[in-house]
């Protein structure tokens, strides 16, 4: 039978991101016995007003650092579990600069961990795919959680790096962990430097969206929501020390997407720019999820991509005043990497 863990409250690091902050409004809609503390540095990539509105009794914001041991004395205290999403998440910012994914990502989850260990709190440690390197577009596969470490890029070497600390926690230390290893999120309040709000946000502002390579890389897709959905049964019916891979059977490649965006925002198929290749650029990731759907019975609820797309787009529309700000930054970063 499957134990159920009630967490009464929890810290959610980089609960102001994009991911972070679906699953505190996730918890808050959903799960009335439990109170969040968001702890997030507000880098370029956090935004508070992701998780403005949310009850004050329900959500309290500390602005800090994971790599702070000192304040996780302060706060971890009182607290049953800690899910951790803070990072740096873009790939492209890791290989211009891959100091501060070594420290976030490396030395952050090191200080939460043994955080973890001083207070003997839970942890639930979000990865992704990214760590099993890439797949053949003919290669029949999919990642599953027997799948070797064989990540291409600084930042999922450091994502790598993360989670093989963890495992050595849990079995060195005893530390209460589970990993989560997801594919490609979509959905609103994604950050304008990644593929799906970039090019929307270019259209939206009369700029060329910008294809990578040959534009035939695959992703897996997962709305947003149903990450959430899934960290959470994780998070509550998961068995200690274990890995579960997230993922909803959504593999599209980048021109796919991109078509589909254009003609959605009533564009021509050939209205985009074909740029310079992301240097290591992992070809194809699939996830196979069938241990989280048969050991925790999980299922994704958005299942139509396209609908699913739809309605980003139509969040990008009205909520202009959320990206505005961080587009021209983004674009100049973008101009600077010739793509
Ligand atoms: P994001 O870049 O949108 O948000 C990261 C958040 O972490 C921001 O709020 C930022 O301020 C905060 N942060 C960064 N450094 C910090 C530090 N040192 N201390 C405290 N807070 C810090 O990222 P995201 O796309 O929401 O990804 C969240 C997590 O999910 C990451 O661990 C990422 O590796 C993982 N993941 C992402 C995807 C995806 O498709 N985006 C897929 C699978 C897994
Ligand atoms: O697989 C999970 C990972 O997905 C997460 O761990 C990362 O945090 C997240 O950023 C994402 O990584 P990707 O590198 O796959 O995502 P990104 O949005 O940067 O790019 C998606 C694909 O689109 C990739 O093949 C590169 C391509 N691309 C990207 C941009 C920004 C373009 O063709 N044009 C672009 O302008």
């Amino acid at each position: 039978m499957v134990e159920v863990f009630a967490p009464r409250n929890i810290i959610v690091t980089g609960g102001c991101g994009f991911i972070g902050s679906n699953f505190v409004r996730y918890v808050v809609a959903n799960h009335p016995g439990t109170h969040v503390t968001v702890l997030d540095k507000l880098t370029y990539a956090g935004n508070r007003e992701n998780i403005a509105g949310l009850p004050r009794d329900r959500v309290e914001l500390v602005v800090g650092d994971i790599c702070d041991a000192d304040l996780l004395d302060k706060i971890v205290p009182g607290h049953d579990a800690i899910v951790h999403y803070a990072a740096e998440s873009h790939n492209d910012n890791s290989i211009a600069d891959p100091e501060p994914f070594v420290r976030t990502n490396v030395e952050g989850t090191y200080r939460l961990l043994e955080a973890a260990r001083r207070y003997d709190v839970r942890y639930h440690h979000i990865s992704t795919d990214e760590v099993y390197g890439d797949l053949a577009l003919d290669d029949p596969a999919r990642f599953t959680e027997e799948t070797p470490y064989r990540p291409s890029s600084p930042y999922s070497s450091t994502k790598a790096a993360s989670d093989l600390l963890v495992r050595a926690w849990h079995r060195t230390y005893g530390v209460r962990a589970t990993i989560s290893n997801c594919s490609n999120n979509y959905g609103p309040y994604q950050h304008v430097e990644k593929f799906i709000p970039r090019q929307i946000t270019n259209i939206l502002t009369g700029v060329r969206p910008k294809l990578y390579g040959d534009g035939l890389n695959v992703r897996d897709w997962i709305h947003t929501d149903d990450h959430s959905s899934a960290v959470w049964t994780i998070l509550t019916r998961g068995r200690i020390g274990e890995t579960y891979l997230i993922g909803a059977d959504g593999e599209r490649n980048n021109l796919t997407v991109l078509r589909d965006i254009l003609e959605m925002m009533g564009r021509n198929p050939d209205d985009f720019d074909w740029v310079r290749d992301r240097p290591g650029h992992d070809r194809r990731y699939a996830i196979d999820s069938t241990k989280l759907r048969t050991e925790l019975g999980w299922t994704p609820g958005h299942t139509d991509f396209r609908e699913g797309l739809r309605r980003t787009i139509a969040w990008y529309s009205e909520n202009r005043q959320w990206w505005e700000k961080a587009k021209e930054a983004t674009e100049a970063r973008y101009e600077a990497q010739g793509r």
